[in-house]
Formats: structure tokens, sequence, C-alpha cells
């Protein structure tokens, strides 16, 4: 079956699984993977390492907008798996941490930093053929996309699946605090100024609450088959 080059973008609520669904989705039907909020994650433990996010969350924009345009993120993709870099030091590990989950929602909200990732998610993408998640991915970074999804999941779900994710990664998590952090990021990431969390108009919605990796896979599968009248199903390999 052959899905034409297109731009895949993924949207939604924290922890819905957008990156889970996105890698496979990748690895399915072999799509470049590109995971924005890596790339704010990666400008916030910038910020957190170079003291400009002091312990109240105040933020010195100042300071980050003399540095932000020689920030070298990239993603590198060794064994298929794709890993936020900054300069030479792999920082995936980091990024993944509480401490940065709770200070990137007001580092992604400041417009420069937006521009910023803008501009390498664009630059990264200029082959076409790229599944991308995130919050804006299709209203704002790609408002073209061919194919746009809003996921969303029940709180309670979404808390425990990011739970069990930080405990299998051998990370200190506290069930509360991981719910609190992922609505508050909810909260801030709809009602910013600059591009809110919202559903484009024409995405397809998934709630996976119920769903399993497989369902989604199908799922997906039959909007590819609609979209572009594509009549043999493959077998899947998810
Ligand atoms: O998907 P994530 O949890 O790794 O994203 C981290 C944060 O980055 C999230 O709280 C909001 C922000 N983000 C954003 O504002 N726009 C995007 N396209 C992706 C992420």
């Amino acid at each position: 079956m052959s899905i034409p080059d297109i731009i895949i973008a993924v949207d939604g609520y924290s922890s819905t699984g957008k990156s889970t669904f996105a890698k496979m989705v990748s690895a399915e039907f072999g799509f470049l993977y590109l995971d924005s909020g890596a790339m704010y994650r990666g400008v916030t433990l910038y910020a957190m390492e170079n003291g400009m996010i002091a312990a109240d969350g105040k933020i010195d924009e100042e300071a980050l907008r003399a540095d932000i345009d020689s920030l070298d993120l990239h993603f590198r993709n060794p064994e298929g798996s794709t890993l936020l870099y900054l300069g030479d030091r792999c920082i995936e590990g980091e990024i993944r941490t509480l401490a940065v989950s709770s200070h990137v929602s007001p580092v992604s909200a400041i417009p420069f930093v937006r521009n910023y990732v803008d501009a390498r998610l664009h630059a990264f993408s200029a082959d076409g053929r790229v599944i991308m998640d995130g919050r804006d991915i299709g209203t704002t970074v790609f408002p073209n996309a061919e194919v746009k999804i809003f996921m969303t999941a029940d709180p309670d779900v979404r808390a425990q699946r990011r739970y069990d994710e930080m405990i299998a990664k051998g990370q200190e998590a506290d069930l509360e605090e991981v719910k609190k952090n992922l609505l508050e990021r909810d909260y801030i990431d709809s009602h910013r100024e600059v591009s809110p969390l919202s559903r484009a108009e024409d995405a397809y919605v998934m709630d996976n609450t119920h769903m399993t990796l497989h369902e989604e896979l199908v799922w997906i599968l039959g909007l590819f088959q609609g979209r572009f009248s594509i009549l043999e199903a493959p077998a899947l390999t998810h």
C-alpha cells in the first residue's frame, strides 16, 4: 500500500500518547517522526541549566532571547529512534523529567521561543513525508497538512499512563503530582495568546481512552484508505 508523501499533524492534550502513536505510524508507514514538544523541552532545559529560570518560576526572557538563535537543537536517528541533541550532547533523558515538565508550558508560551521552534521544524521537514506531534501543528506550524489528527483521552487514564512511563524509566513519581502537572499544562497550553492548543476544524478526533495501540493503527489505516482511495489493506506489524 502506498501512502503519498504527505505531512501528518498530530495534536492534542498532554500525555494522550501522541508521540507513541506518531512513532508507531512512522515505523509502520515510513515517515520521518518529529516531536515538537521535545524542542520546547530542550529550550526549557537550556534555560534551567543556565540560570534563566528562578526558583519561583520566573523566566529571564532577555537572557533567553539573547541566546535562542544560537541554540543548536536537532534530532538524530540512531537505529530508527529519534533523540534530541543540544550540540553534541544527547538530552533525551533530561528533557523528560518532571522538573522540565513543570517549566515547559510557560517557556513555550513565549513568542520568540515559538518562532525559533517553528523555524527549526520547517527546516527539518523540508523533504516532506513527515509525522509531527505537538499542540499547534495542524493550526499554526503546518496549517496545510494533508492529514490532521487531534488526540484526547480521560485525564485519569492519561495521568496513569505518564506515571507508569516514569516509573518504568526509574524516575520518581507521584500519581497526584503527575495529574496536577498535566492538567496545569493543558490549561496553560489552551489559554496562551500565541497559537494555543485547539482542534483544527479539519482534524479527525481520536479519543484513545479505551483504545489499544493496535486499534489506533487500524484507525489511521482506515483513515488513509478512505482519504487516498486505497483498496488493499496491508498486514500491520504493530
Ligand atoms: O508534548 P510534550 O508534553 O512533550 O510538550 C511539552 C510542552 O511543550 C507542552 O506542555 C506544550 C508545549 N508544546 C507547544 O506549546 N507546542 C507544540 N507544538 C508542542 C509542545
